[in-house]
């Protein structure tokens, strides 16, 4: 969210590299040295797209409060 605030940038950036998850594009390198490379994930780029904006919009600091509406 820091590295990209806006949402359309958030859900690009996140949806392309989840698709094709390399070192070489990662922002994350201290977690891909701590756990290497995420796997490679069989979903569709806009399957990805739904999960990226799911992620964008949705407070997880507010876990045990309820359900997606
Ligand atoms: C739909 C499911 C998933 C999404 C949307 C997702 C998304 C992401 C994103 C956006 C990053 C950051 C990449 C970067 O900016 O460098 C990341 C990193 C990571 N993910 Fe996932 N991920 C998913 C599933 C998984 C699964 C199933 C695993 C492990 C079994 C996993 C393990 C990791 C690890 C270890 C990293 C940090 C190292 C790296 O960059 O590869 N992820 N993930």
């Amino acid at each position: 969210m820091r590295a990209f605030p806006q949402k359309e940038d958030f859900v690009k950036y996140m949806s392309t590299w989840v698709k094709n998850p390399k070192k070489e594009t990662s922002i994350m390198l201290g977690d891909v040295k701590k756990y290497e490379l995420m796997p490679y994930l069989h979903y569709d780029l806009d399957s990805l797209k739904d999960i990226a904006a799911y992620i964008y919009e949705t407070d997880f600091s507010q876990e045990h409060k309820g359900h997606i509406d």
